[in-house]
Order: structure tokens, then C-alpha cells, then sequence
């Protein structure tokens, strides 16, 4: 099955942790369709983990009884009903990481059950692994199970922290899989998670996706991933990375309680249109060798889009105000030729020349954002 766009939704995690029921899935389910979000492109429900009860029956996982008495399937038909598709969480160990039961040996059983009932997207863990198993091996039997029940299943692979998935992922059948440990509220999170995805620039392309966890945008410090939350300029540079890097944009945070501010961040169109250019090009950081020490706090990317377009970002994650400036030549545009391009700043709309650099001031921890073409 190739998907041809990074997966766009929620995902109860990042604010809900353990405390997840049933009325929370379907009430989110409706604020997604009535408050717009699965028009802006957010069509994807994912349950985490914890839905299950303790031990199997039979072999099989069961649902928690008390928080999804009538097990997964209405859930999943509610959230069909909505226009919306439906995701639930395994883990590809023994146990999850909430201590329930994991898939490991039981890979072709859970795949049929989750066909059955109806789930689209499978979000699959790494906890508990046995000792004497091989990951890869055991990631590739889930996709293979998934394969085996004929059914579209989107499969999304978390293997946090593991070394290198980047170069085996695409091969066992991932369709995005994390390449960093969990995301929490808090910049310092947003900042380390993209450095590491920085190192690793060119894994990403249509079909298999790399995923830099969920996002925060909205938490404000509430929840389970909370770590003290984050300003409104830290969470539109988190919104832009994970968008210029073809991240998965899957909200973390309770959407029937988002302030206008941050659901503004969420719907940003241009931002959401360079998360899902379908020709998937990770950005190019401009080359820092021409200044004296490496300045890692403030950078410059330029993403190559499907439409002839270039979108810029100029970051600066340092914690104090910066002047960051660009040479157009460290972008394939040199003095000695006479073309030049627009920028359209995204949060101003005002639209201007470039030709030879251009440089901004920064407050902390912000970026500016300019979607750029060729003029005459
Ligand atoms: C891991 C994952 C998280 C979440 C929890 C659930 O930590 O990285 O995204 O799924 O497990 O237990």
C-alpha cells in the first residue's frame, strides 16, 4: 500500500497518557469534524496504548472493560461515521509499555482482530522486547500480518531511542516510523528531537515516513507529556520543523479545549502544504563552514516543493534575540546571474525581492517562515 502524504490526526497519548475511555474517543471524534479539523486534513483517531485489558482471553486482547465496555469495534464505527479513520496501538514485545499485553507470537491473531475491527492505522511500540528476538524480523511479521488480512492498514512504527531505524524501516514495511525518544511539552523536547532529525536529513520519501513523534502544539503545560509547555513562538517553530521534514502531524493535545492561538498554528495552511508536498524532499541546511564557529542555534532551510516553489525557514533557537542571515548562494542562487525570487512572508503576507542574502531578526526561540519563487 503506498501513502503518498505524512499521516495527519490525533493520537490520545501525549495529553490523556493512561486515562482514556470511550466518551473521550467519540467526543474528540466530533470536535475533529465539527471544528473543522478533518477538513484542514486531520483525518486520522488513534487510541495509544492502554486501551487493553491486563492479560488476554483466549489468546486474544480484550478491551478494558470498564473504560471500553463495548470493546473497539462501535469505537471504531463511531469514528467511521464521522468521515474519520480509526487507529489503535500495539506493541511489538511480549508487553507494552504500559504493561499489557504486546503482539510478539501473536502477530497474525491481533492483525485479523484489528481488521475486524476496523482499524486503519496501527501504531506499533517497542517495549519489553524478548531477549532472544530480533526486532527487525519481528516488526516485519506485523506488516506481513497486516498484509495477510487484505485490509488497508496503515502501519506506523515506534521504536524509541533504538539506534538507526531510519536504514531498515523502509524495508520491513513501515509507513513511518519515530526516530527519537518521546516528545514532551517543553522546547528543550521540540529543539532535541529536531537536531536529531537534522542529522538525518534525507530519510524520508513518499510511502514511509520519518516521524518525529507527536505534536505538542496546544498542551499550554496540561497533560501527561506536559513539561512546563511552551509559547506560542516555541510551538510555531515546532509546527514548522515537523512540517518541513515531512513529519507525521499527529495533535496531542485536547482539542475541545485549544485556545484560538494555537488551533491557528494547527490550521496553518501553508505550513500543512509543506508537510504534505507530495514531492517529500527533506530541506537543505545551508552549509555553515563560511563562519568562524558553527552556529547551531540559528540556521537556515530550504525545502524544494512540488509546485517550482522553495520554502525558506530562518530559525533561531537560541534562548536571546538574533540577527540570522543567508546568502542565496549557499542555496544554488549565485551573485553571477541575474535571477532572483519573491519571498512571501507566511505570517505577514507581505511578499519581497531576494537576489544575493537576506537576513531577519529573530526573537528567541522563533523562525520566519517565506514560501519563494522565481520572477523575472
Ligand atoms: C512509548 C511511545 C509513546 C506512547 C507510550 C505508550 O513511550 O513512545 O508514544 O505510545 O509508549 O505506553
Amino acid at each position: 500500500m503506498l501513502i503518498k502524504k505524512p499521516a495527519m490526526g490525533w493520537n490520545t497519548w501525549n495529553t490523556f497518557g493512561r486515562d482514556i475511555n470511550e466518551q473521550l474517543i467519540k467526543e474528540t471524534a466530533d470536535f475533529m469534524v465539527n471544528e473543522g479539523y478533518l477538513e484542514a486534513g486531520y483525518d486520522t483517531l488513534v487510541i495509544d496504548d492502554n486501551w487493553q485489558e491486563s492479560e488476554r482471553v483466549d489468546g486474544r486482547l480484550v478491551a478494558d472493560k470498564t473504560r471500553f465496555p463495548n470493546g473497539i469495534k462501535p469505537v471504531a464505527d463511531y469514528v467511521h461515521s464521522k468521515g474519520l479513520r480509526f487507529g489503535l496501538y500495539s506493541a511489538v514485545g511480549v508487553r507494552t509499555c504500559c504493561n499489557k499485553p504486546g503482539s510478539f507470537g501473536y502477530e497474525y491473531v491481533d492483525a485479523q482482530d484489528f481488521a475486524d475491527w476496523g482499524v486503519d492505522y496501527l501504531k506499533y511500540d517497542l517495549c519489553h522486547f524478548p531477549g532472544s528476538g530480533d526486532r527487525k524480523s519481528a516488526y516485519l511479521t506485523m506488516a506481513m500480518a497486516l498484509k495477510a488480512t487484505g485490509r488497508d492498514i496503515e502501519y506506523s512504527c515506534a521504536i524509541c531511542g533504538e539506534s538507526n531505524p531510519e536504514q531498515w524501516m523502509r524495508s520491513i514495511g513501515a509507513h513511518n516510523y519515530r526516530m527519537s525518544g518521546d516528545i514532551t511539552d517543553s522546547f528543550g523536547s521540540i529543539k532535541y528531537i529536531a537536531e536529531r532529525r537534522m542529522d538525518i536529513p534525507d530519510f524520508t520519501a513518499p510511502g514511509c515516513y520519518s516521524d518525529m513523534d507527536m505534536l505538542v502544539v496546544g498542551m499550554n503545560g496540561v497533560g501527561y507529556a506536559a513539561k512546563g509547555g511552551c509559547t506560542l513562538d516555541e510551538y510555531f517553530v515546532h509546527f514548522a520543523l515537523w512540517s518541513f521534514f515531512a513529519s507525521p502531524l499527529m495533535i496531542g493535545c485536547d482539542i475541545r479545549k485549544i485556545t484560538p492561538e494555537c488551533k491557528k498554528i494547527l490550521f496553518n495552511k501553508d505550513l500543512i502544504a509543506i508537510n504534505q508536498d507530495e514531492e517529500c524532499r527533506a530541506p537543505y541546511r545551508e552549509r555553515q563552514s563560511r563562519y568562524a564557529t558553527i552556529v547551531k542555534d540559528k540556521f537556515t532551510l530550504a525545502k524544494h516543493l512540488s509546485d517550482n516553489k522553495i520554502a525558506f525557514g530562518f530559525f533561531n533557537f537560541a534562548d536571546k534575540e538574533v540577527l540570522q542571515a543567508s546568502y542565496m548562494t549557499d542555496f544554488g542562487l549565485p551573485s553571477n546571474t541575474s535571477k532572483k525570487l519573491r519571498f512571501r512572508d507566511i505570517k505577514t503576507g507581505e511578499t519581497f525581492i531576494v537576489k544575493d542574502a537576506h537576513s531577519v531578526t529573530l526573537a528567541p526561540h522563533s523562525c520566519a517562515i517565506y514560501i519563494a519563487e522565481f520572477v523575472d
